[in-house]
């Protein structure tokens, strides 16, 4: 390490040798931070002065069971960690700030606990009075967790060596600092050492570790995206403001799979699980109307039925409106792009607002057909079927592309008490479920055949 500064973006965690508005790696404005060495630690000689200790290898074969997990009771959650949590894991849980990560974690505390596990509660935020206070709001007054509120690290985990828990939660990451680190709580180097102190203890002492991290949109406070490397599990929290539901979306998972989510419901009394989501998601359905489509879709290992709704108006504006909540931008204009040139459906002089209801984000390209199909029936004016369930990807072409779990999304559906199904030809449908299907090869034939434009 050489003596001149060095600088790390907060929102990828590249290096920098020289400070800059905007970080070269990923794009991020104002996000570049200087950093602060580690540790005053002595001077490094670089290698060569000194040969170090050899490290044991093994063998690739091995016959070590799989590590031993912990169900919370919660499935939602369970299932987001990969079946349980693993002991010395290191769980990052970030989201945005009042999005209801201390209540997930409160809950998730005392439920661990009721399973037999020793769990240890860590605020950085607030007192234990209002941890108490919270408890009791969230009928969790009684449980096993012991509390504690504290933001100087050294004290943490002589705290934690002492206590020896399963699980120990610190809420937030960017609350903790660390004495041998010369910078305030909150700043990368902080919320990095720090990181690093409670991965290296969670591997040390087998104590699964959660830290909460916030986020922020403009990236004020150091995001926890340097942390995401360090540790096994990163799950984003999300939900819309003002909308009830709250995702739990595993985003990296070393003992699970990657893109589960687990649907929470935020009441009166904390959140709720949410069995059912797509019961959920369509609950809100208005009567049939242009613009109003709805995707089944697949989150995870799970089939999720979402509604998605367009509206298309004419602007006066030169440069006409395309706003989209709860999808990907650049995707719907590709799609606005292939009706113009494959379908002869100009959308210029108008605005394009795109929203998937009940404040989800969608992924999958899947959505295509239906985030087509709900434009289309906008731009007509003319209402789609109600009961009928789109899914699947669209090329440049215009051709339609089948996707997969072709037959757990018609399941779904079927279940939910859709009648019908338009899907990209040659899909795998399976043997008939009692729905209708209505296979199309590609976009020009959907705008001709269900629209009659074009
Ligand atoms: P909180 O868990 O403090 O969010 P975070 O830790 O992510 O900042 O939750 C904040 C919001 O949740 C707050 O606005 C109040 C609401 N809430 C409920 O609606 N019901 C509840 O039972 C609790 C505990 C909180
Ligand atoms: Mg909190």
């Amino acid at each position: 390490m050489g003596k001149s500064p060095s600088f790390t973006c907060t929102e990828c965690g590249a290096t920098h040798a020289k400070w800059s508005g905007r970080c070269d790696a990923c794009g991020a404005w104002n996000a570049i931070q200087e950093d602060t060495p580690l540790s005053a630690g002595p001077k490094s000689r670089g290698l060569g002065a000194s040969r170090g200790a050899q490290v044991a290898l093994t063998d690739l074969a091995s016959s070590e069971a799989p590590p031993p997990r912990t169900a919370s009771g919660l499935d939602e959650l369970d299932r987001v960690l990969g079946g349980g949590l693993v002991p010395a894991s290191a769980i990052l849980v970030g989201g945005d700030p009042g999005i209801g990560k201390s209540t997930l974690l409160l809950q998730a505390a005392a439920r661990f606990a009721a399973a037999g596990l020793k769990s240890v509660y860590i605020s950085g935020e607030e007192a234990t009075q209002q941890v108490r206070m919270r408890a009791r709001r969230l009928g969790l007054a009684d449980a096993p967790v012991r509390l504690g509120a504290e933001t100087n690290l050294r004290d943490i985990l002589t705290t934690l060596d002492a206590e020896k828990p399963d699980i120990a939660v610190v809420d937030s990451i960017q609350t903790m600092w660390l004495d041998t680190v010369d910078s305030a709580p909150g700043s990368v180097s902080q919320v990095r050492a720090a990181a690093h102190e409670l991965v290296t203890y969670a591997k040390r002492r087998g104590t699964a570790v959660v830290l909460v991290g916030h986020v922020t949109k403009e990236g004020q406070i150091a995001g926890p995206r340097v942390v995401e490397h360090m540790v096994d599990t990163v799950l984003y929290f999300e939900g819309e403001r003002g909308h009830q539901f709250r995702i739990l979306r595993a985003v990296k998972n070393r003992f699970g799979p990657a893109d589960e989510i687990g649907v929470f419901e935020m009441t009166g009394q904390g959140l709720a699980e949410v069995a059912n989501p797509s019961a959920l998601f369509l609950g809100e359905r208005d009567a049939p109307a242009p613009g109003s489509v709805v995707f089944a879709g697949i989150e995870g290992t799970r089939p999720l039925l979402c509604e998605i709704q367009a509206l298309v108006a004419p602007t006066p504006q030169a440069q006409p409106r395309r706003s989209v909540v709860g999808w990907d931008g650049g995707r719907l204009a590709m799609i606005l792009a292939v009706l113009e040139a494959r379908c002869g459906i100009p959308f210029a002089g108008l605005d394009v607002y795109l929203n998937v209801a009940g404040g989800l984000r969608i992924a999958e390209p899947g959505a295509d057909l239906a985030v087509a199909t709900a434009l289309l029936s906008a731009r007509e004016d003319a209402a789609f079927p109600h009961d009928t369930v789109v899914f699947g990807e669209i090329s440049l072409s215009g051709a339609l592309r089948p996707v997969t779990q072709t037959e757990t999304r018609l399941k779904e559906a079927r279940k939910l008490g859709f009648n019908a199904a338009l899907v990209p030809d040659g899909s795998k449908t399976g043997p008939g479920l009692g729905l209708r299907v209505r296979e199309m090869p590609n976009l020009p034939e959907l705008v001709g055949g269900i629209f009659g434009a074009g």
